[in-house]
């Protein structure tokens, strides 16, 4: 266990720093993710066991979409996700054919799953023409037959680019849930990002999905730069004033080789402006009746459209199935019931022309993965829980067979000390600014374990040294 003076100088060290949120990706970071051959066989064969022990088994589909239209500066001055430049709709339904074909892959070993939610992200998924829509709920109804009466299925898009015909297929095609990236809706900050989004874009696309019954979720993104807490709560009341029930409110994350990294750094807030966004911003939506589901995502109760969901969350923390499909897209599962090592994050090729390749050769389009110790697999959930600003100690007892508080306690108590968590014999809730630095947090969680990793990285790097022979095979 990390010691209280370690916690506390770290936490001392780091609360200052700007930080870098690979959060979602959980536990460990990807580049930690190596694995050139993911035993994707053994997975089926897990998948299978576990059904049979406990029934059918809840699992949350992510589908991605390599392309993004152009903006200048590229990639909208600041996203880190893996993109390709839109280049006409013939490619793009080229790639939706793909997409099909690595979902059947999937079809005999998804057999008896019950589809939980659905998110059809990218990239930009409302980059697809009308009849599309139809296609990929067929595309996931045959993946699952079973899909659950509460699930959520929601299609991520860019405001310009949805229409009214777009839209009724969306709803049509029994999809129920719109997210939009907006990000600002002051037109000023936004056209630091290229895009050519004007704010009747946003309310268009708003009252399409509410005259549809679509439940709509909007992204907005703080520490943007030039950004003022005024010009920020400003937007957050306009949405307040559309009457949008979820918003989503990131920090912005800087990095890469991107405009706003390179040539906007000197512009953006500080870490203790960003902080006063995140106060500013959280007090206002608590004031004006939204509830905090997690470090990000805020919703209004009451929403006619909506479903009681939170994504990525499951009644069992422990059981983790969420199959990604398509381009760049991550699947994680997992589930201490399994012998040690048979728990995976994988992400498929990042290289389109190698997505197409492996489809087109009939295999699973894995580029690398991370095979879990059953201690990863508990920070990759733990991560999770940390998102969710809420760790359920009662839940951890069940799953895991451990109190999560004496496993981590000094960092535990290091928190509650200053005032970022809360420490009861049920649960620790992360309060305060807790939630803001979650994703330090969760560093600082995994700090031992990261050194054996980096460890383990420079030895395989020296033994590499040696000729290795190409291993890209087997999956
Ligand atoms: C990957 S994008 C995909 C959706 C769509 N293409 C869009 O831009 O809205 C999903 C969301 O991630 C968030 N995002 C992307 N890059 C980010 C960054 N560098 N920092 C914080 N949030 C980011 C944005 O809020 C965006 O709406
Ligand atoms: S922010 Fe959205 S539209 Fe812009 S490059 Fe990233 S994924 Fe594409």
């Amino acid at each position: 266990m990390l010691s209280p003076d370690y916690v506390n100088s770290h936490l001392d060290s780091h609360l200052g720093q700007r930080q870098v949120n690979k959060i979602q990706h959980g536990f460990p970071s990807p580049r930690f993710w190596n694995e050139l051959s993911v035993p994707i066989d053994e997975i089926a064969e897990d998948r299978r066991r576990l059904r049979e022990a406990d029934g059918p088994s809840p699992v949350f589909l992510y589908v991605g979409v390599p392309y993004c239209i152009q903006t200048d500066p590229g990639k909208c001055g600041y996203c880190l996700f893996p993109v390709e430049e839109f280049r006409g709709n013939a490619a793009l339904e080229d790639y939706y054919g793909y997409v099909e074909r690595e979902a059947e892959l999937y079809r005999g070993q998804m057999e008896g799953s019950v589809l939980a939610g659905a998110y059809f992200g990218g990239g930009t998924s409302n980059l697809y023409k009308a009849p599309v829509y139809h296609g990929l709920m067929d595309m996931v109804r045959r993946l699952f037959p079973d899909i659950r009466e509460e699930a959520d299925l929601t299609l991520e898009g860019i405001p310009q680019l949805f229409s009214w015909e777009k839209m009724q297929a969306i709803r049509d095609s029994g999809m129920n849930r719109i997210s939009m990236g907006v990000q600002q809706i002051n037109e000023r900050l936004n056209s630091f990002s290229g895009r050519k989004q004007t704010t009747k874009h946003v309310i268009q696309s708003l009252e399409w999905a509410r005259e549809l019954g679509l439940a709509a979720n909007v992204d907005l993104i703080f520490g943007w730069p030039q950004q003022t807490v005024d010009t920020m709560l400003e937007d957050l009341e306009t949405l307040i004033s559309w009457d949008v029930y979820d918003i989503t409110h990131y920090e912005l994350n800087v990095g890469g080789p991107t405009d706003f990294a390179l040539n906007r750094f000197h512009e953006l807030p500080s870490t203790l402006a960003n902080l006063e966004m995140y106060r500013a911003g959280r007090d206002f939506l608590l004031d004006h009746g939204y509830e905090q589901l997690s470090t990000y995502n805020f919703r209004r109760p009451g929403d006619p459209a909506s479903r009681d969901f939170r994504e990525g969350y499951s009644p069992r923390l422990e059981r983790v199935d969420a199959l990604g499909l398509g381009y760049a897209a991550i699947t994680f599962f997992g589930n201490p019931a399994l012998p040690p090592g048979r728990s995976w994050s994988f992400i498929n090729h990042q290289n389109l022309a190698k997505y197409k390749e492996a489809v087109d050769n009939g295999r699973f389009p894995i580029e690398r993965g991370f095979q879990h110790t059953p201690e990863d697999f508990l920070l990759t959930v733990l991560f999770r829980s940390l998102i969710g600003t809420e760790i359920d100690r009662t839940r951890y007892r069940v799953g895991f067979g451990l109190d999560i508080y004496e496993k981590f306690a000094t960092v535990w108590d290091a928190l509650a000390e200053r005032g970022y968590a809360q420490i009861t014999p049920e649960r620790i809730q992360l309060v305060g600014d807790g939630p803001f630095y979650a994703p330090m947090i969760s560093t600082l969680i995994a700090e031992e374990r990261y050194r054996e990793l980096r460890e383990e990285a420079a030895q395989r790097k020296k033994g590499a040294r040696r000729p290795v022979a190409a291993s890209r095979g087997g999956q």
